[in-house]
């Protein structure tokens, strides 16, 4: 994810976590080039404006939650019932979403016709495929993204003894990922299971089938992690997902993407605010993970609000599993996913406040100053993220630098060369003022003292210094406005 030192490119993003309270999910993640998804509900977005909205302004991407699930597709032999599924591409299509299309083969959601015993197994297999087929040609060019088989596996590692493993033999994994891609040779083509987030003998398992359908040229590009979750009750130290991103790793280096698919965190309800606060770190450590590796394309949810979600049902006593709650409200949860895409590499000008004039960097080993801004290089900066809320800024390969790793008020700021880990090259962006705006303290993290224009001058070419911490001046002489804030679309 890093920006080269040697040439830093202009990306615009959000500088950290508390620059992101009005800025929604979708516009973060597109902003970082990253798809944040959910699953949508046919009734819930038939009956509910408010659902509508928050499905358009916080996804980039969707999963029909059923609506193409071949029970819902073909009931009945021949009678083919696309509406449901229609609907949800199509206001994806208009809402410039992407869809992952969900799901091919499956041993739940079936038709009695498939399952009751009464096609042979050429008849069976042949369902099969036309299934495949017709779906993933209805949507080719819409849907980029299908869950072609979904949960083959047992715990244990080995394939589920599903109708399909059972009429069709170990096969069907490899067919039915062939007939998707001659239906749609532009779709990524995923396997997706549960349980496999963690060290199991079923991440084993899938490692091993996946690894091995690729070895044989099979179309498999990638790997989705279902990732239901549960806080446990009472509250354990040890909150999950501990090994969500190794895994995540572990399965990118058999050369597939990988995914979060159904991500929802239930609790014990009724809920309370410490399983809140649980449930929102555990998002945090979710979305982490996926954003941590490079290879990880999108986070999809699995139910976007409390009031639509099926661990009710599916898991009674147990709900309140997602980010916004009943009333369509943001939950804890929701600011942590926020600040997490939130935070990431960015660059733009750096303009002081007080004068109105660019942040500049000089030649190499020379005291940064303030100077007329000139849309030029030597003004543009890269903030490359170090940990949350620290970077390093550069122009030009030079590191910002307080000379001698000085803790003293007055120290100079000048442009030196780059070297990892030295904490007077990286610098706190402090928020200053209203949530969202564009307006930072720049602190050393070696001192935390403030990077300011010397005596609060309005010069030009007035140097730049290490200054002491003023809470507040007017006009205000520590505060950097920086350009690569994303706003609010
Ligand atoms: C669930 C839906 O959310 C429910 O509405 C439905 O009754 C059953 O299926 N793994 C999957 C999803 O791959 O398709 C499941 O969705 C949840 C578990």
């Amino acid at each position: 994810m890093g920006i080269g030192l040697a040439a830093p490119a202009l990306i615009l993003g959000a500088p950290g976590p508390a620059a992101s309270a009005e800025i929604t999910l979708r516009t973060l993640a597109a902003a970082r080039g990253f798809r944040i998804g959910a699953s949508v509900s046919s009734s819930a977005l038939e009956k509910d404006s408010g659902y509508q909205d928050k499905l358009k302004y916080e996804f980039n991407s969707v999963t029909p939650e059923n609506a193409m699930k071949w029970a819902n597709l073909e009931a009945t032999r021949g009678q083919e019932t696309w509406g449901k599924a229609d609907a949800i591409v199509d206001l994806a299509t208009q809402n410039n979403q992407m869809v992952r299309g969900h799901t091919l083969v499956w041993h739940k959601s079936l038709p009695t016709w498939v399952t009751d015993g009464t096609l042979s197994t050429d008849e069976l297999r042949d369902a099969l495929k036309q299934h495949i087929q017709k779906t993933v040609k209805r949507y080719a060019g819409r849907v980029a993204v299908w869950d072609v088989v979904n949960e083959a596996l047992n715990d244990d590692g080995t394939l589920r003894q599903s109708i399909w493993l059972q009429r069709l033999g170990s096969g069907y994994i490899a067919d039915a990922f062939r007939w998707a891609r001659e239906a749609d040779p532009s779709a990524k083509l995923y396997i997706n299971d549960f349980d496999a987030e963690w060290a199991t003998p079923k991440r084993d398992g899938l490692y091993k089938l996946v690894r091995d359908l690729r070895a044989q040229g099979v179309p498999i590009d990638g790997v989705g992690f279902q990732t239901h979750t549960l806080i446990k009750d009472p509250i354990p130290a040890a909150l999950p997902l501990t090994q969500l991103q190794d895994t995540l790793k572990l399965f990118a280096g058999l050369g597939v993407d990988v995914a979060v698919t159904e991500l929802d965190i239930r609790v014990k309800l009724p809920s309370d605010a410490d399983k809140l606060a649980a449930q929102a770190e555990t998002y945090r450590r979710a979305a982490a993970a996926c954003v941590g590796v490079s290879r990880c394309v999108s986070l999809t949810v699995w139910g976007f609000t409390d009031k639509y979600s099926w661990v009710d049902s599916g898991v009674p006593g147990w709900g309140d599993a997602d980010l916004l709650d009943r009333s369509l409200q943001k939950k804890p949860a929701y600011a942590k996913v926020q600040s997490v895409l939130a935070d990431r590499d960015f660059a733009g000008t750096v303009t002081a406040l007080h004068s109105g004039q660019c942040l500049t960097m000089p030649a190499d080993g020379r005291r940064l100053v303030q100077s007329s801004c000139t849309n030029g290089q030597d003004q543009k900066f890269t903030f490359q993220r170090v940990a949350t809320k620290i970077y390093t800024i550069t122009s030009g390969g030079k590191c910002l630098t307080v000379d001698g790793a000085s803790t003293a008020a007055g120290a100079a700021v000048s442009g030196r060369a780059c070297v990892a880990g030295k904490p007077e090259q990286q610098f706190e962006l402090r928020p200053v003022g209203e949530v969202g705006a564009q307006d930072y303290r720049l602190m050393p993290t070696h001192s935390y003292k403030s990077v300011a224009v010397k005596g609060g001058s309005t010069a030009n070419w007035a140097p730049v210094e290490q200054a002491q911490y003023l809470s507040s001046t007017t006009p205000p002489t520590q505060v950097w406005r920086l350009s690569g804030v994303p706003r609010q679309p």
